[in-house]
């Protein structure tokens, strides 16, 4: 049987997988396109994708061999799960082994957006450094503001999880009010109202999946409802945010800053967001330690394997349809 990886991954998810099949690697950015994924749906047993190959309708109702897609991420939006189950092919993704990862990155986020520490930084690069100022790069005190939570699933908690060790206070919304024991251990507070919560926090960070219901969840009116020196920080999906509305409020001051680690038509970057004074942007590097992409590599080979060599369905436990 034949797989193809559509671009280079972790070693040890090649080897694995070489172990069991003929195993093709596509390049960077090759199948980022459905006529590419159209013709590798036909010519492939299993495929490992990543977020960026839009794997759609047409690609899926194409697909003559195709039996299982692994998808390199914990987030699937990329890929129409709907057709996936009309014909048949099983879907897989990467849960719980970037929690902690992701986590990381938000909260590297925040703390670098509130502390401003990229723009210091880059005044001392810029040999700016002129001696200690009693009014230079103020900024946001994390002990004691309060944070506001968009998604409060795996990595929504582990962030809470850090965010709380700084001392900050949590409030959070979600579809779903989480159990009693985690948000005692959190001391977290649901707050079923966006709007309310937006109106309270200092900082916002975004946890949720991009899904018909979130795009734009955070757009020009709720931007309009936080505080002046609010931050918002976002490490799921940039069409979670109205791009334009923030960069908008970003450059009138109406809010505090962002810390940005995903875009809204990725890997574009609205070139206004480059001009921003308090934003941090980095390159959607989320999951990117190794530990993280080993493991996720692990779970994606994992799932094709179980598929094509006929283990219980029910036993392979990233399988999402
Ligand atoms: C995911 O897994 O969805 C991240 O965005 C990439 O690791």
């Amino acid at each position: 049987m034949k797989i193809l990886i559509t671009e280079p991954v972790i070693e040890s998810a090649v080897q694995k997988l070489q172990n069991h099949f003929e195993v093709a690697v596509g390049s960077r950015g090759e199948f980022d396109n459905v006529d590419a994924l159209v013709e590798a749906s036909r010519n492939f047993d299993g495929l490992l994708t990543m977020l960026s190959n839009p794997v759609t309708r047409d690609v899926l109702a194409s697909a003559t061999r195709l039996k299982v897609i692994a998808n390199y991420a914990v987030g699937y939006n990329n890929i129409d799960l709907d057709a996936a189950r009309e014909f048949g092919i099983q879907i897989a993704n990467t849960p719980g082994v970037l929690t902690e990862s992701t986590a990381e990155i938000a909260l590297s986020l925040l703390l670098s957006v509130a502390r401003r520490t990229t723009e210091a930084e880059q005044q001392v690069r810029n040999h700016q450094f002129d001696g200690w100022h009693p009014t230079g790069f103020l900024g946001l005190e994390l002990y004691g503001a309060t944070l506001g939570i968009i998604g409060m699933g795996r990595i929504g908690q582990a962030f809470a999880r850090k965010a709380h060790a700084c001392g900050m206070n949590i409030l959070y919304h979600n579809r779903n009010r989480i159990d009693e024991e985690k948000e005692a251990e959190l001391q977290a507070v649901y707050m079923p109202d966006l709007d309310r919560m937006l109106k309270e926090v200092d900082a916002l960070s975004i946890h949720c999946p991009l899904t018909e219901q979130t795009r734009h969840l955070i757009d020009k009116r709720k931007i309009s409802l936080m505080k002046n020196h609010a931050l918002i920080i976002n490490t799921s999906r940039g069409p979670v945010i109205d791009e334009t509305a923030l960069v908008q409020a970003l450059t009138q001051e109406e809010i505090g800053g962002a810390g940005l680690d995903v875009y809204e038509h990725e890997p574009a970057v609205h070139p206004e967001l480059y001009k921003t004074r308090n934003t941090v942007l980095l390159p959607h590097i989320g999951s990117a330690t190794f530990t993280s992409r080993r493991a996720m590599g692990n779970l994606s080979a994992d799932a094709i394997i179980g598929v094509l060599t006929g283990k219980p369905l029910d036993t392979i436990p990233n399988l999402l349809a």
